[in-house]
């Protein structure tokens, strides 16, 4: 899939009016009080889902529900028997104390998840910007804390899908088309993702966020590996798996939204770069196509790209998946790495 189709995409051919009324599921959106996440949150709520919204501000949070409510946008209009709702998990990704609390509240009034969006991300803050615990801030945010909610979330995604139709029930792990600039010779610099680490505060702001999003890519696809083997034995017949979560990871496109908010100040720059952005609502449809269309129930372990079609993933960041064991390598380190907070 070239770059300039991933700049420039045709226009979505999954759109809100291919979402079927989604009562009775149950979504979490991290980071979905503003930007792409919010569009996703606006098109489950409007079909009719129980929405979680996690991110770190409940302010932003009111705002959003004010903002989802009022707002269905024109294509949305259903009749539901069972109205949407929306929900707050406060949870700050870049201080993992905060999550195991969130998540165990969380457990005690929700009983299945069907498909969580990892969106929430933090893009080119200023250099040395760090998490709680001393990770480079966006490897921090969008790999490390999204690892450990993940990792809590999983026996509730396993559950859910043993229980459900095969390939409904999905993780979805928000990259962008910047993971074909990480690090050679396979997307990840393993010297440098540990906490309070010498080298990552000597590397480029763009190359670490580059790096970070390679990161979203190697754990979507070592968890579609891992789903397929945890997936429960079937009682009728041992012999076979019970369907498994599906795991994706994409690039929602390039989009108007605030997570160009650190990377301001050039105004010639700015007008540039606003050229060939999207408006958001658009790098929406990437994600709810990614995790709900029915196309992508097989796509196990595959990489979607805007605004909603099946890609592939830059060669390098693959031939280290498939030849190095990346992904697995990865996850052992951040299993340890989050193993006190998990
Ligand atoms: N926009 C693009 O052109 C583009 C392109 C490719 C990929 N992406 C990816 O798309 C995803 C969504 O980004 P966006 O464009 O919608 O940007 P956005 O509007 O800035 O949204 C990012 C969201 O992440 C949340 N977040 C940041 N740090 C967090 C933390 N420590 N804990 C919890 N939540 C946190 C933000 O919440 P706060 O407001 O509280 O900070 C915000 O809700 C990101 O993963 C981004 O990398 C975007």
């Amino acid at each position: 899939m070239s770059t300039y189709s991933q700049m420039f995409p045709p226009k979505p051919v999954f759109t809100e009016k291919d979402i079927p009324i989604l009562s009775g599921k149950v979504f979490l959106v991290t980071g979905g009080y503003s930007g792409v996440g919010l569009e996703v949150c606006r098109a489950l709520y409007h079909k009719g889902g129980r929405v979680i919204i996690a991110g770190r501000s409940e302010s932003s949070y009111t705002a959003a529900v004010e903002e989802i409510r009022g707002n269905c946008g024109d294509r949305l209009t259903v009749d539901l028997s069972t109205p949407g709702s929306l929900e707050f998990l406060c949870i700050d990704l870049a201080d993992l104390t905060t999550i195991k609390p969130a998540v165990e509240k969380m457990l005690e009034n929700v009983k299945r998840l069907d498909v969580v969006w990892y969106n929430a991300g933090v893009m080119v803050p200023p250099a040395g910007s760090k998490t709680k615990q001393g990770y480079e801030l966006q490897w921090g945010t969008n790999v490390v804390g999204h690892f450990l909610l993940h990792k809590l979330l999983c026996p509730l995604l396993t559950a859910t899908a043993a229980g459900s139709e095969a390939g409904t029930v999905r993780a979805i792990f928000v990259s962008s088309i910047m993971h074909t600039y990480s690090p050679k010779p396979y997307g990840i610099d393993f010297d440098s993702i540990s906490r309070d680490n010498e080298k990552a505060s000597k590397m480029a702001i763009w190359n670490l966020y580059s790096q970070s999003k390679a990161g979203d890519v190697l754990l979507a696809d070592e968890y579609a590996k891992r789903s397929v083997a945890l997936a429960p034995v079937s009682n009728e017949d041992p012999a076979k798996k019970k369907p498994h979560v599906v795991s994706i990871s994409l690039n929602p496109g390039n989009l108007k939204t605030n997570l160009q908010r650190h990377s301001t100040g050039n105004k010639i720059k700015e007008f540039l770069v606003s050229m060939i952005l999207h408006e958001q609502s658009l790098g929406g449809l990437t994600e709810l196509y990614a995790g709900l269309a029915p196309e992508t129930a097989d796509y196990n372990g595959g990489y979607v790209v805007p605004f909603g079609r099946k890609g592939s993933v830059v060669s390098y960041v693959k031939k280290g998946l498939t030849s190095e064991g990346t992904g697995a390598k990865l996850w052992e380190i951040l299993e340890e790495e989050v193993k006190d907070f998990a």
